[in-house]
């Protein structure tokens, strides 16, 4: 069975009530697209309204390992679904880096999303130095070997790849580097999961747009994007959904 396109944005610390026109107009051109899921992970303070909307499908950005107590400033994975999520995303390299998550902590952030009955997103990518090292698969394969749960529905979990150097900058891997990097993280979860891993989906993400979409959507492996920036406003996302859904069929 063809893995469907899943086109998902990701509005990072970005987005009050005055943006909720802008998901009200992804959500409805994406309800036109029966052949591509879409889905926005607006900050926690937008979660509930952005699921009220007409054909939403709403994420977290993140979530707390936990699942309540003395946490503060945290969100737990049934407070996301309490609030009409259906999704999360884990191990963001801004959330890797910038509040220094290891693979365990990632891990576990991961097992309480599927035990509350989110689809997790977990995201792993390596930086510049990495790659210019020449050892990104290596180091992507043991992000991912070391933040998997131990047990998933491969329907239930996607992989976003996210070259940190590519996020926000405007740099895009080569398409035979996403090609490849896809291919070898099809291949390991093929180790994990068996033919499992055939139906789960490996989204790429890292400076995607309307121009550049459609090329990095046909490459071997790819079957989504994690979009940061052009997510924010309808007239940037939907064409990236329209490009998806060519690419669908
Ligand atoms: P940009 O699309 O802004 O590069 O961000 C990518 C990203 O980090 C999505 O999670």
């Amino acid at each position: 069975m063809a893995r469907r396109k899943y086109v998902v944005g990701n509005w990072k610390m970005n987005g009050l009530k005055s943006a909720l026109g802008e998901a009200e107009a992804i959500f409805a051109a994406a309800g036109q697209q029966s052949a591509v899921d879409v889905a926005l992970c607006p900050p926690f303070t937008m979660v509930g309204a952005l699921a009220a909307l007409p054909k939403a499908v709403v994420g977290g950005q993140d979530c707390h390992a936990a699942q309540s107590g003395a946490y503060t400033g945290s969100v737990s994975a049934p407070m996301l679904v309490d609030s009409g999520a259906r999704l999360v995303l884990v191990g963001h390299s801004e959330r890797r880096e910038g509040f220094a998550e290891s693979d365990a902590d990632v891990k576990a952030k991961a097992e309480a999303a599927l035990a509350a009955g989110l689809n997790v997103i977990l995201c792993c990518g390596e930086p510049l130095s990495v790659r210019e090292s020449g050892d990104a698969i290596a180091f992507v394969l043991n992000q991912i070997e070391h933040s998997l749960p131990d047990a998933f529905d491969a329907d239930r979990l996607a992989i976003a790849y996210e070259p940190i150097w590519a996020i926000g900058t405007g740099l895009v891997p080569t398409l035979n580097d996403v090609s490849a990097m896809h291919g070898a993280l099809r291949e390991a979860l093929r180790g994990r999961v068996g033919g499992k891993a055939d139906q789960m989906r490996l989204l790429y993400g890292g400076s995607v747009n309307g121009e550049n979409a459609a090329e990095l959507l046909s490459a071997g492996d790819v079957d989504g994007a994690l979009v940061g920036g052009a997510s924010l406003s309808a007239a940037k996302f939907n064409p990236i959904v329209d490009a998806a859904a060519a690419l669908a069929g």
